[in-house]
C-alpha cells in the first residue's frame, strides 16, 4: 500500500553509499571557510540582460533597475561577461582598452553606481579579465604589428615568414589554424580564438606587469573578484613544436598549462589576489585533477578555484547523455576534491546552449520540473554554483536553423570548418541549432510587453517568441513557478552550511533514473533525491533513518511504500536526515 506523506516522514534509508568509509570528525571541511566557497553566484551577459536607453543592447543602468530583482534571487555574487571597449568581434572577449567601457553599457560612473548597488545588497562583484589574448584594435597589438623594431613586438607572439610557414597550430575559432600572416611586417601572429584576438606574450616581464595594473586598476573601483578568461593557455611552449594529428581536441595537453604558467600565478597572485584581498577563478582546470590542484590548492598560493568542462562535452547532442556519466563526472570530481582544493560548479553560460535543452527535457509537459531538478542539483552540490541568466526562469534555447542568422564568430568558423571538410550541411546544422552559444544569448524575458521588457527599439538578437509565457513577471508572484523554486533553494543553501562544506556520498551509482546522494557536516545530515527521468521512479532505501524534515520538494506529495521512495518525473527533494 502507498502512503502520501508531506513533511515529517520516517522511513527506510539506505546504507549501501559508496564510498563506504565512516566519516571523519572534521568531515567535509576543506581549507578555510570564505565567502567565495559560500558564494551562489548569478551570471549576467550585459548586453542581453536589460536595456536602459532603448538602443537594442543592455547596459549598466538596465542591470541597475533590476538590482532589486538579482538581490530577490537570493544570489550573493555576479559574474558580468566583457564589457570594455572592443570591436565587439567575439561580443567583448576581443578587448582594445582594458580600462575604458564600451559606450553601449554606459560610463564608468553608470559602472560605479552599478557597482556600488550590488555591494549596498551584499552582493559581490567578478570582473572577467580576458588577458590571454587581446583585440586587434588594442593599442598594444597596432605598434606590435607595425613593425619588428618596435617596443611593443614582444607583446605578442610573431613567426618570420622567412622561416617558411609556422608549424600548425589549432585555434578554436579558425579553421585554419592559429597562425595569421601580417604582410606590414611579414609575419605570421598566434591567435587561439579568432584572427582579431591575438595572443598576448607572457614570457615577456611587461606583459604581466600591464595586465596586474589592469587588474589593481579594477580592484581599486572595489570589484571583489576576477574571471580568468582561457587563462590555461597563456603559458605556451614557444618552441612552436607541430601539433599532433588527431589530438585537436587534447589542445590544453598539448600547448596549454605549460610549468610556467604557476610562476605567473604565483606573481598574480603576491601583485594583486594577496594585496587587494580578491579571489580569482580559472576558466578550465587543466587535463588532470594534479593539474586542477595545482591552480587552486590554498597553499600554493595560485588561484582560489577553477571550473572544468568534463560535463560539457556529455550534453552535445540533442540524443541527450547517460546519467550514470554525469554521475561519475560529478562524483569524480568531488572526489578528487574532497580533502583540499575548491571548486566552481556550473551547468550552463554563455558558451553553451540553454540548461533546460542540455540536462533537462524542454517539452511543455517537463520544463519546469526538470529546471527546478536540475537547480536543486546544482545549489545542493559541493562547489560554488553558478547560474546563467534566464535559467533561473527555465528560459529556452531559440530555433535557428539558417547560419545566415548566426552572428557568432565560434559559429562561422565552424561553419566554415564543415564546408571545408564536406559534412553533411543539414546534419551540421541540426546540431549547431541545439548547441550553439546563441541560444543562450537571448534577451532576458521579463514580462510580456514589446520585447519581453528587454528594450522599447530592436533588441541586437531576436527574443525568444516563447516569453508569452516564459517571464519573470508570471513567474514572480507564482509560488509553484522556477524562480520561486530556485529562491527557496538559495535560501535553503545559505541556510544550511552542510550543503556547501559538506561531504558528499553518492547512493546507488547504478540507479538508472535517480541521482541520490548525501551530504553531512558537524552532525548534519542532508539527503538529496534527483529523478532525471520523464516516468516515475523508485528508490528502495534500506536502512533505517529518520527524516527531520523535508526542506524541498516541489510536487505536492512524496510517496513511500516501506522502503521504497517514489518519485514524480523530475521530482527532486532535499530532506535532513539523521
Ligand atoms: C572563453 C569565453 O567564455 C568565450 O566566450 C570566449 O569566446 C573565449 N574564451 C575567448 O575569449
Amino acid at each position: 500500500m502507498k502512503n502520501h506523506l508531506g513533511y515529517f516522514l520516517f522511513l527506510l534509508l539506505i546504507t549501501s553509499c559508496t564510498p563506504p568509509a565512516p566519516p571523519p570528525a572534521d568531515e567535509g571541511a576543506t581549507d578555510e571557510q570564505t565567502w567565495w566557497k559560500e558564494g551562489i553566484l548569478y551570471q549576467i551577459y550585459p548586453q542581453s540582460f536589460k536595456d536602459s536607453d532603448g538602443d537594442g543592447f543592455g547596459d549598466f543602468r538596465g542591470v541597475l533597475e533590476k538590482l532589486d530583482y538579482v538581490e530577490s534571487l537570493g544570489v550573493t555574487m555576479v559574474w558580468m561577461n566583457p564589457f570594455f571597449a572592443s570591436p565587439l568581434v567575439d561580443n567583448g572577449y576581443d578587448v582594445a582598452d582594458y580600462r575604458a567601457i564600451h559606450p553601449r553599457y554606459g560610463t564608468m560612473a553608470d559602472f560605479q553606481a552599478m557597482l556600488d548597488g550590488f555591494h549596498e545588497r551584499g552582493i559581490k562583484f567578478v570582473l572577467d579579465v580576458v588577458v590571454n589574448h587581446s583585440s586587434d584594435q588594442h593599442a598594444w597589438f597596432q605598434a606590435s604589428r607595425s613593425s619588428r623594431a618596435n617596443p611593443y613586438r614582444d607583446y605578442y607572439h610573431w613567426w618570420p615568414a622567412e622561416k617558411g610557414e609556422p608549424p600548425y597550430r589549432f585555434s578554436f575559432f579558425d579553421p585554419e589554424g592559429a597562425w595569421e600572416y601580417d604582410s606590414l611586417s611579414n609575419a605570421y601572429y598566434l591567435h587561439t580564438f579568432a584572427a582579431a584576438q591575438p595572443d598576448l606574450n607572457w614570457e615577456n616581464p611587461k606583459v604581466r606587469q600591464e595586465v596586474y595594473d589592469i587588474m589593481k586598476f579594477w580592484a581599486e573601483k572595489g570589484v571583489d573578484g576576477f574571471r580568468m578568461d582561457a587563462f590555461q593557455y597563456a603559458s605556451k611552449d614557444t618552441t612552436w613544436p607541430e601539433f599532433p594529428e588527431g589530438h585537436e581536441r587534447e589542445v590544453i595537453k598539448w600547448y596549454g598549462m605549460r610549468p610556467q604558467l604557476h610562476d605567473y600565478l604565483k606573481e598574480l597572485y603576491r601583485e594583486v589576489i594577496a594585496p587587494y584581498g580578491v579571489f580569482a577563478v580559472a576558466e578550465g582546470a587543466g587535463s588532470t585533477f594534479q593539474d586542477a590542484h595545482d591552480l587552486v590548492d590554498a597553499d600554493r598560493q595560485e588561484l582560489q578555484t577553477a571550473y572544468h568542462f568534463d560535463y560539457v562535452s556529455m550534453a552535445k547532442t540533442p540524443d541527450g547523455y547517460a546519467l550514470a556519466d554525469f554521475k561519475d563526472v560529478f562524483t569524480r570530481w568531488d572526489s578528487a576534491f574532497a580533502e583540499k582544493g575548491w571548486l566552481a560548479i556550473f551547468l550552463s553560460n554563455h558558451d553553451n546552449s540553454r540548461l533546460v535543452n542540455r540536462y533537462g527535457n524542454p517539452s511543455p509537459a517537463f520544463r519546469i520540473p526538470s529546471t527546478q531538478m536540475l537547480h536543486t542539483f546544482l545549489l545542493s552540490m559541493r562547489g560554488t554554483p553558478y547560474t546563467y541568466y534566464g535559467d533561473e526562469i527555465g528560459m529556452t534555447n531559440i530555433d535557428m536553423p539558417n547560419i545566415e542568422e548566426y552572428v557568432d564568430v565560434a559559429a562561422k568558423g565552424e561553419y566554415r570548418a564543415a564546408l571545408a571538410a564536406e559534412e553533411d550541411l543539414d546534419e551540421f546544422m541540426r546540431l549547431l541549432n541545439y548547441r550553439s552559444r546563441e541560444n543562450s544569448r537571448t534577451p532576458m524575458q521579463w514580462d510580456t510587453t514589446y520585447q519581453a521588457g528587454f528594450t522599447t527599439g530592436d533588441p541586437w538578437k531576436k527574443v525568444n517568441a516563447n516569453h508569452q509565457s516564459i517571464n519573470v513577471a508570471a513567474q514572480d508572484q507564482d509560488p509553484a513557478s522556477i524562480l520561486n523554486h530556485f529562491r527557496a533553494m538559495t535560501k535553503v543553501r545559505r541556510e544550511n552550511p552542510v550543503l556547501v562544506y559538506g561531504r558528499y556520498e553518492l547512493i546507488q551509482r547504478e540507479h538508472p533514473d535517480i541521482y541520490a546522494f548525501t551530504r553531512s557536516w558537524e552532525g548534519d545530515k542532508m539527503l538529496v533525491l534527483l529523478n532525471f527521468s520523464d516516468a516515475p521512479a523508485s528508490i528502495e532505501l534500506n536502512a533505517m533513518a529518520g527524516f527531520e524534515n523535508i526542506v524541498i520538494n516541489y510536487y505536492p506529495s512524496l510517496q513511500t511504500d516501506g522502503p521504497r521512495l517514489s518519485l514524480e518525473p523530475y521530482q527532486a527533494v532535499i530532506c535532513k536526515i539523521e
